[in-house]
Parts: C-alpha cells; structure tokens; sequence
C-alpha cells in the first residue's frame, strides 16, 4: 500500500481525495517542493524546508507547519514507504474556495499533500552514455525562483523534449541561459564550470547548490554569471541537475553534439564528488 499524507491524515494515496474547489487545482495556487531520500535519510531537508518557506513567503501564504512538524510527517511518510530511495513530494495549495475568486479566501485553509515514490536515480549506463537535448525560448512568467505547482509552461517545455526523443529542454530567455524544464543547467568551457546566477528566471536548486559546493572544495574553477546562448552552443560539457537526476551529462544539444559528444573529464570528476559526498552524508546521518 503507498501511504499519502492529507490534511493531517495519514492514508492510502488511492483514498486522498481534495475538494474540487481547491484553488491548487482550479488556480495552480500553491508551491510544492520534491525532496531526495537515500536509504531512508531525506537528503539536504533543511534546506528543502528553507526553500518551501521562500516559496510560501513569495506566494503570500503562512506556512501550516513548523520545521519540526514537517520533519516528523514526512519520517512517517519516508519509514512506511516500500523502497529505502525515495523521492518525497509535498505540496501546499491555498486550500478550497467557496465560490471561484481570484482573489484570496478570507479565511484561508491550506492543502497540505504529501506521498514517496521510489527515487529512481540515472542508471550508471546513462550516466557514462549522457542525454539530448533541445532548447528552446522560455516562456515561463517571471517569478522562476518560486517552486509553483503552476508547471503548465514546464510540461509544455518539457514535451518539446519528448516529442524529439530528448530527455531534457534547455531553456534560454533573452540570449541567455536560464535552466531546464525541470532542472538547473551547467556549462564547462576550458575546465571552467559555468552557472547562471541565481535570480527571478530560475529555480534556486538544491543540487544546484551541491554542485557549486562541490566544485569550490575541490578547486574547480567556476564562474556564477550570465551565461550566453553562444556559450552554451559551444560549451566542452553540459550539465543538468535535479533532485531526482543528480547530475546528469548532455551529450547533445538540438541533435549537434555538446563538445566530444562524449560526457566530458570534467564531470566525470563531478559524478564522482558527488556520489561521494552523497555517501559521506548517508554515513554521518
Ligand atoms: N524539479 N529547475 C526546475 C524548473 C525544476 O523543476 C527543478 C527540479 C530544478 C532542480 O531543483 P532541485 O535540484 O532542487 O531538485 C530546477 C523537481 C525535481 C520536480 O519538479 O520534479
């Protein structure tokens, strides 16, 4: 049985039911955050709990939990699953509307879901093969750093992956690289990792962050700044990263091959620091 968590109730997630008037489905109002867990430990917790509070805080909607209470739900959430890696979703939506208004409920009861699936990671062949991608314009509003659960313009994005037998869109606004779909983008050029800077036109990610922690413990050279469409076209290595992904190569980019064409030295390293780093927090626990 896969056990959901709604409304303070925990339940099979085939019997969780929301009312139809939930401003979540009716508005897309509401955030959501989508949190790793390895051999039943959630990975980087705070700051995903530091994240949901931004993306609340940005929303203008009050927290229904405290740290502490949000940790415990989802320990319950994380002990009853069936796998040990999981990938822990939760969402907060600014709960049922009497009658359909845009504008916010006076009193407003939030909707707070919860449920684990089994985190499937890119299996090393994927990782040592690396994926396509297409880029393409992105279209999406202008407060990216907020993790809505409002992923229309993402699943379109996303499609035109898909569609083209692509495992990811990489997204560029005005010139510049922006993020993908559904995770952050990196570029190397000449042993120089290159990020976009954190801003309103992308997710601050998690494993964003790992990464550029991981880089500077180990001297890679990095540069967080704008990055031009032409230096992603002519990057030596692409990245994405995400939660559920890692960091996973992009060999190829609109069907022209990223560098070698080959996942590149540099993130062979960075696969390495990663899993590593991974381990070492599992063990300290
Ligand atoms: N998405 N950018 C976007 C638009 C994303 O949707 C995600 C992750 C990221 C990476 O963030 P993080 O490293 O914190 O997972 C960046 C999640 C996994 C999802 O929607 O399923």
């Amino acid at each position: 049985m896969t056990l959901a968590y709604l409304n303070g109730s925990f339940l099979p997630l085939a019997e969780a039911r929301v009312s139809a008037m939930d401003r979540g489905f009716l508005f897309g109002d509401g955030v959501y955050e989508v949190i790793p867990v390895y051999s039943r430990r959630p990975f980087r917790l705070d700051e995903h709990l530091a994240r949901l509070q931004r993306s609340l805080d940005g929303i203008r909607l009050a927290n229904p939990h405290t740290a502490d209470e949000w940790k415990s739900l989802i320990g319950r959430i994380v002990a009853e699953a069936d796998s040990d890696d999981q990938s822990v979703y939760l969402q907060v939506t600014r709960g049922p509307m009497e009658r359909r208004n845009h504008a916010f409920p006076q009193t407003v009861v939030p909707t707070v879901f919860m449920n684990a699936e089994p985190l499937v990671t890119p299996p090393p062949e994927l990782c040592a093969a690396g994926v396509a991608a297409v880029s393409a314009a992105d279209f999406r509003w202008l407060r990216c750093d907020l993790k809505s659960i409002s992923l229309l313009a993402n699943c379109l994005l996303r499609q035109l992956a898909v569609d083209a037998g692509c495992a990811e869109t990489v997204l560029l606004r005005d010139g510049f690289l922006s993020e993908g779909a559904a995770s952050n983008i990196f570029a190397v050029k000449d042993g120089v990792l290159l990020a976009p800077e954190k801003n309103h036109l992308m997710l601050p990610g998690i494993t964003y962050d790992v990464v550029l922690e991981l880089a500077a413990a180990h001297g890679l050279p990095c540069q967080v700044r704008d990055v031009p469409e032409a230096e992603v076209r002519g990057a030596d290595e692409l990245w994405l990263t995400s939660s559920t992904k890692e960091v996973l190569p992009i060999v190829a980019l609109d069907g022209r091959p990223v560098g070698s064409g080959r996942p590149g030295p540099v993130f062979a390293k960075m696969f390495d620091w990663y899993q590593h780093y991974k381990r070492e927090v599992m063990r300290r626990g």
